[in-house]
C-alpha cells in the first residue's frame, strides 16, 4: 500500500456558517492502482486531491504515504515527498507561466526539486516530451503557442519527469475535445503500463472511471457512500445514489441542477444526506445517518443494507 488515508475531514465557512466539505474520508491506494473518484459537483473531489497534496490543510485525519503523515507533515517534509506525489489539474494553461519557455516550466521540477544541472534537465525534457507524443520543437515555444491538447500533455511531461509514485489527475481532460481526450487517457494507460504508478483519477466522466481505474470511490456531499472494485461498483452498484449516478436517467448534472431542495436543507438537516433524492427513503433515513459498512466486497453508506 503506498497511500491510508483516514478518516480525512475539511470545513469551510459559507454564509457564516460552517458545513463539511468532506467527511471523514477513508481509503487506500496499492502500487500501480487506479482509484476513481466520482460523485457530483461540490461533493469534495478537489477538496479531497487538494488536501493530499496540501495545497489545503485538513481539519483531521491522517494521510499515510509511504510510512509519513502527510496531514501533520511540516514544510520540509512535505518538500521531501513532493517528488512522489504529483497532481494534475483541469485547466494546464493556469499552472504554466505563459513567459517561460516550455523547457523551462516542464524541466522545474527536476531543477528544484531533483536539483538536477541544466544539461541534465534538457535531456529529460526531451525524453518526457517525446512521452508524452510532444516533438523536441515544443521545448522552445510559450504555452500560448499550443493547443489545449498539447498543453495538457505538457503538464502531463512535467509530472511524470520526477517519476512519482502517485499522480492525482482532477478532471484533466474535461476541457478537452473528445478526440483529444481519448488521446490523453491512451497516453495514461500507456505511462501507467511503463511506469508502475499509482492515479487518483477525478472524473465526471464514469465512461473513463470504468476504463481507466481498478477502485472506485462514490462521494456525496462530502460522504463516502460507496467504494469498491471498479467492477463490482459498475456491474452491481448497492447505493441508491450509485444506481442513480450509473442510471442514464439522471446524469451527474442534472442532479446538481435540481433546485427544488436547497443547499442548506441538504448540508444541515439530519439522518442520511442522500434521503431527499432516495428513491428507496426509509422512515430511519429522516433521523439517523448511516454508517459506512462492509457488505459483499465493498464499502457502503446506506440504511437499505441494515442486518
Ligand atoms: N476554498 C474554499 N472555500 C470555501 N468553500 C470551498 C472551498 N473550496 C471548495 N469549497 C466548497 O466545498 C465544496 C466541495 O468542493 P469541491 O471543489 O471539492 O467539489 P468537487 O467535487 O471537486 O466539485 P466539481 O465536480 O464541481 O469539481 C463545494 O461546496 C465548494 O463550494
Ligand atoms: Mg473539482
Amino acid at each position: 500500500m503506498i497511500l491510508d488515508v483516514k478518516n480525512l475531514t475539511k470545513t469551510f465557512e459559507k454564509n457564516n456558517k460552517t458545513f463539511t466539505a468532506v467527511d471523514n474520508i477513508s481509503f487506500q491506494i496499492n502500487k500501480g492502482e487506479c482509484l476513481g473518484i466520482v460523485g457530483e459537483s461540490g461533493s469534495g473531489k478537489s477538496t479531497i486531491a487538494k488536501m493530499l497534496v496540501r495545497l489545503l490543510n485538513p481539519d483531521s485525519g491522517e494521510i499515510n504515504f509511504l510510512g509519513k503523515d502527510l496531514a501533520t507533515a511540516n514544510k520540509s517534509e512535505l518538500q521531501a515527498t513532493r517528488k512522489d506525489i504529483q497532481m494534475i489539474f483541469q485547466n494546464p494553461l493556469d499552472s504554466f507561466n505563459p513567459r517561460k519557455k516550455l523547457k523551462t516550466s516542464v524541466g522545474a521540477g527536476l531543477k528544484y526539486i531533483m536539483g538536477l544541472n541544466k544539461k541534465e534537465i534538457d535531456k529529460k525534457v526531451n525524453e518526457a516530451l517525446n512521452l508524452v507524443g510532444l516533438k523536441p520543437e515544443y521545448a522552445d515555444r510559450y504555452i500560448n503557442k499550443i493547443s489545449g491538447g498539447e498543453c495538457q500533455r505538457a503538464a502531463i511531461a512535467r509530472a511524470i519527469l520526477v517519476e512519482p509514485k502517485l499522480l492525482i489527475c482532477d478532471e484533466i481532460t474535461s476541457a478537452l475535445d473528445v478526440s483529444v481526450q481519448a488521446q490523453i487517457i491512451d497516453l495514461l494507460v500507456d505511462l501507467r503500463n511503463k511506469m508502475n504508478m499509482s492515479y487518483i483519477f477525478i472524473t465526471h466522466d464514469l465512461t473513463l472511471v470504468r476504463y481507466l481505474c481498478d477502485r472506485v470511490l462514490v462521494m456525496y456531499k462530502g460522504n463516502e457512500v460507496e467504494s469498491g472494485t471498479a467492477k463490482d461498483i459498475f456491474e452491481n452498484p448497492m447505493h441508491p445514489y450509485t444506481k442513480l449516478l450509473l442510471s442514464c436517467i439522471m446524469t451527474v448534472d442534472n442532479i446538481d441542477e435540481n433546485k427544488s431542495i436547497s443547499y442548506e436543507k441538504l448540508q444541515h438537516s439530519g439522518g442520511c444526506k442522500f434521503k431527499e433524492m432516495c428513491p428507496n427513503r426509509m422512515e430511519i433515513c429522516n433521523s439517523i445517518k448511516p454508517e459506512i459498512k462492509q457488505i459483499n466486497n465493498r464499502n457502503i453508506r446506506c440504511h437499505l443494507y441494515n442486518d
